[in-house]
């Protein structure tokens, strides 16, 4: 998979309803004072600050050195750690991990559920949220008609994006007992009439791929998109989330233990 770049200003100034959905996650958390809480995939940070504000002792990590700088300045006084998902340590016994907006990033479904349930204590909680099975589909049929009109390679397929079937089979192999399950439409507004061309410049690099003409692409990739992705006066991004709650058993103690 290509490493996607991060612009962590633009992030935070264009993409800023990353953090604010993410709110919902901390309730379905309900994170304890004096929790060990890791945020998987922090981003710049806003989660983070929020469980901490909570009374939590919060890790927060993500494979981007750039958005953890950001993260940094913005709030120095936490926990923030450049680190991959997939090579996390293991058994940091935290008592609860909340990841949001990452996990539709990491081909490896299974690895990364692994080494998520290996962070936790026996007894630890998992809230995951990321694109489900449909996510930004409406996008995505649209990038793959236009690129076959323009005589370009089918782009490759970056994310993952399961159903709830699909993901609770990958929690379970990873040890996980799935206490819930959802997937569910959440149109997502982009802010202004450049909207959509800012999302796609921003997270879309796989659809604009071998383009001769990105800005043309993204231009008329966007007209294509208008009759379905703009309406009541904004864009919406088609996003289909999929929420999950987990608990690692009790009963793995031992073995958390031995291993
Ligand atoms: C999402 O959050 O659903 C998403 C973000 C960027 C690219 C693809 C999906």
């Amino acid at each position: 998979m290509p490493v996607q770049q991060w612009n962590p200003r633009l992030y935070d100034d264009r993409h800023s309803f990353v953090a604010r959905y993410g709110g919902d996650l901390i309730d379905e958390l309900r994170p304890e004072a004096g929790e060990r809480i890791l945020d998987a995939g922090c981003g710049t940070g806003d989660l983070a600050a929020a469980l901490a504000e909570a009374g939590a002792e919060v890790v927060g990590v993500d494979s981007s050195a750039e958005m953890i700088d950001r993260a940094r300045e913005r709030f120095p006084h936490l926990d923030l750690r450049v680190a991959d998902l997939l090579t996390l340590e293991p058994d940091s016994g935290y008592d609860a991990v909340l990841s949001n907006a990452v996990l539709h990033w990491v081909p490896d479904a299974t690895a990364a559920a692994r080494a998520l349930a290996r962070t936790l204590r026996p007894g630890g909680r998992l809230v995951a949220e990321f694109g489900g099975s449909g996510n930004i589909s409406a996008i995505l049929d649209g990038a793959r008609a236009l690129r076959a009109e323009l005589g370009l390679p089918e782009a490759a397929q970056e994310w993952y994006f399961p159903g709830v079937d699909e993901y609770s089979a990958v929690l379970a192999d990873a040890g996980l007992e799935v206490t819930g399950a959802w997937l569910f439409d959440r149109p997502t507004r982009l802010d202004g009439e450049e909207g959509l061309a800012a999302w796609l410049r921003m997270f879309g690099s796989p659809l604009l791929a071998d383009a001769p003409d990105p800005d043309g692409f993204v231009e008329r990739l966007t007209g294509r998109l208008r009759p379905v992705l703009h309406h009541s006066g904004s864009w919406w991004a088609d996003y289909r989330r999929l929420r999950v709650t987990a608990l690692k058993p009790a009963g793995d103690r031992r073995r958390a233990e031995s291993t």
